[in-house]
């Protein structure tokens, strides 16, 4: 099963990837997971990847497209995978189909964006595993440690709000575009599902809907 998750920034598309995941047995690739993880390590791609997403800017197509052949590649997505915050743009897109990577279900979680200011103001990250909460709607089992690990919990950089509201104008530019592409896909092509979920909702209630489309 290969799957995308498309949603603006802060849609639930972290947290909702992890459910989907545990149900198939597949792994998240998470663009945004990479190049956090690139520039925790001080790498060329991650210094230049850093400037661009404190501005909430997206990083180039070709350096995504080259990341996402690499990963996709790896021994554990043979039995598929589902892609979170990737494709971001239509040439990432066509960049996929090029790769002869063939996707079956699109899930898009819709959610407006005085909602997502209020969602990532309040969000928290364990950095080393990417796992999300939220401080009100989505708390860890003990305020500010990853339930798992016992680790702490850091807020992201690009979470401040100038930032949030510029990550919104990209979205709505360059993201939203695929929401067209991928119906149209869709409508003529019986292997690709098209499934819409509004996201406005509990974690469990969204959780829900998403389960029942799948
Ligand atoms: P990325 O990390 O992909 O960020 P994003 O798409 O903006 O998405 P987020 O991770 O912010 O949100 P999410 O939808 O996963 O929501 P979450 O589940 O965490 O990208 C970061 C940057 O990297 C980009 O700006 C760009 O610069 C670069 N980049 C990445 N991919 C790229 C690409 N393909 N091309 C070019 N550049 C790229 O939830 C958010 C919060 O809300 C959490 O606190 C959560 O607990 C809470 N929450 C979740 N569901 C609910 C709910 N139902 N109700 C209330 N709260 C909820």
């Amino acid at each position: 099963m290969k799957i995308i998750l498309l949603g603006g920034p802060g849609a639930g598309k972290g947290t909702q990837g992890d459910f989907i995941c545990g149900k198939y047995g597949i792994p998240k690739i998470s663009t945004g997971d990479m190049l956090r993880a690139a520039v925790a390590a001080d790498s060329a791609l991650g210094r230049a990847a850093k400037v661009i997403m404190d501005e909430g800017g997206l990083v180039s197509d070709d350096l995504i497209l080259d990341l996402i052949k690499e990963r996709t590649s790896e021994s554990d997505c043979e039995r598929g995978f589902l892609f979170d915050g990737f494709p971001r743009t239509i040439p990432q897109a066509r960049g996929l189909e090029k790769a002869e990577i063939t996707i079956h279900k699109v899930i898009e979680i819709a959610v407006n964006d005085e909602e997502i200011v209020g969602r990532l103001s309040g969000r928290r990250v364990h950095a080393p595993s990417g796992r999300t909460y939220h401080i009100k709607f989505n708390s860890p089992q003990r305020a500010g440690l990853d339930d798992l690990t016992g680790e702490k919990l850091i807020q992201r950089e690009d979470d401040k709000e100038d930032t949030v509201r510029n990550r919104l104008g990209v979205y709505h530019e360059q993201t939203k575009p695929l929401i067209k592409y991928y119906s149209d896909v869709a409508a003529v092509d019986s292997s690709l599902d098209y499934i819409k979920v509004d996201g406005v909702g509990s974690v469990e209630e969204i959780r829900r809907k998403i389960f029942r489309n799948l």
